[in-house]
């Protein structure tokens, strides 16, 4: 397989000509990630060319309306999607509110919704608030002491009471590639619909909704070098049972039927560019034919996926004979490059200042996962984890620079 040439990627995000960017080692990626050049352009071009009322018969309002249009059909086409099953919310937590809030619709008394452990909190309280408005059941699918979902403890769980299973398709701390094909092809048959976060995964690796079929994906643009907005899939199928939760009068237009409100416009236009920035990629590495936005995608996306999991396994090696707990697995297979570990030695915040004094980027605490955390044995969760989060465009020197640190601060721990 060809390599992601590091040098091309940097060059696609501006944020590398400045300084702070340019000599930090960024590992805060899974809270948001630095924004492609083409998303930049077509955003900055919105605001100071068209930020108008969009659509409307005036040539300034109807240029705004169709760069919103452009935005919206590149979601669809980058996912291979019929643009009228993705909904643009402001972020995937408003997105899980409303679908949570829709699926009044088919939940009730004594029915039961599952969520996981390893959950974001996003995708665990919105259904929880549902449950208890419905006076239905909320089940935990539980962790095992590796901190990874096991399909037998589902497996226990699946009974007629089921309509809804909830999980991520990877978590922000345990970094595990979950099963969720297999995950629905047990839920399909019983008539369970199945709810992904895929905020963690997507940034590492494309979603691929036409192959796993899910009947919601949810992910966030703000990770996937892109705007601050919320994306979510709906299957036709699963929307129409729903109670939507647009104006009435708006209720002919399927985009709007989870949209009580809609996000920035110019963060709406600006997806386009994040279409340009998979399709530059795409001609730069591997050219030739010229596939569907979708194809190239998921091309591109297993370069980067490539890239990350080789300088992601090097940084394990590089700490592995630290005093570290890494939560969830220890080595790449199944696993996404986003690290959380706490030490024996030195606390998260500790590590996470000590990284910082050598520009290195990488925060410490809950990350919104506190049920997470709680179950796998972390005790304090203000200061929780250190995570080590990659993106495509981090490097092996990064990874040096951070091995280095970490293993310096603890030998001077052990000198006292
Ligand atoms: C795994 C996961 N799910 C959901 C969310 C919530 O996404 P948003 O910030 O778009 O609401 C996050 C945010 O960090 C996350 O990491």
């Amino acid at each position: 397989m060809r390599q992601l040439d590091l040098q091309f990627v940097r060059e696609c995000f501006p944020a590398f000509q400045h300084p702070l960017p340019a000599k930090t080692a960024f590992f805060e990626n899974a809270g948001g990630s630095y924004v492609a050049g083409t998303v930049l352009e077509k955003y900055m071009h919105f605001y100071q060319a068209n930020k108008v009322q969009p659509y409307g018969a005036s040539q300034i309002c109807h240029a705004a309306g169709e760069q919103m249009d452009a935005g919206r059909q590149t979601m669809a086409d980058l996912l291979g999607v019929n643009k009228d099953t993705v909904t643009i919310g402001p972020s995937t937590t408003q997105n899980f509110n409303t679908l949570a809030i829709a699926c009044q619709a088919i939940i009730g008394k004594n029915d039961s919704v599952i969520v996981t452990q390893q959950d974001h909190e996003a995708n665990i309280g919105a259904w929880e608030r549902l449950c208890r408005r419905q006076e239905a059941n909320l089940l935990h699918w539980t962790i095992d002491e590796t901190g990874e979902l096991n399909i037998d403890r589902l497996e226990e769980l699946l009974d007629e009471s089921v309509k809804v299973i909830c999980m991520t398709h990877s978590s922000n701390i345990v970094g595990t590639i979950n099963p969720v094909e297999q995950v629905i092809a047990k839920a399909r048959p019983r008539g369970i619909r199945v709810v992904v976060d895929g905020v963690s995964f997507a940034p590492h690796q494309w979603p691929n909704i036409p192959v796993q079929q899910p009947d919601a994906y949810c992910f966030s643009t703000y990770k996937t070098y892109a705007t601050h907005l919320g994306i979510m899939y709906v299957a036709p199928d699963f929307a129409a049972q729903l109670a939507p939760q647009c104006h009435y009068f708006n209720l002919d237009y399927p985009e709007k039927r989870f949209d009580a409100a809609g996000p920035d416009h110019a963060s709406i236009a600006a997806l386009d560019g994040l279409g340009d920035y998979f399709t530059a990629s795409y001609n730069y590495h591997i050219g030739g034919s010229e596939p569907s936005l979708y194809q190239q995608t998921q091309a591109v996306s297993q370069l980067m996926h490539a890239h990350e999991t080789e300088i992601c396994a090097n940084f394990l090696e590089g700490i592995e004979d630290l005093p570290v707990r890494i939560i969830g697995r220890t080595i790449m297979e199944g696993r996404e490059a986003n690290i959380a570990m706490t030490s024996d030695w030195l606390s998260s915040a500790t590590m996470s200042q000590e990284l910082a004094k050598h520009d290195i980027a990488a925060g410490n605490g809950n990350f919104y996962a506190i049920r997470l955390l709680e179950s796998a044995g972390v005790k304090d969760t203000k200061d929780g984890v250190l995570r080590i989060s990659f993106s495509h465009y981090n490097s092996q020197e990064d990874v040096d620079r951070t091995v280095d640190v970490l293993t310096s601060i603890h030998q001077n721990k052990k000198r006292g």
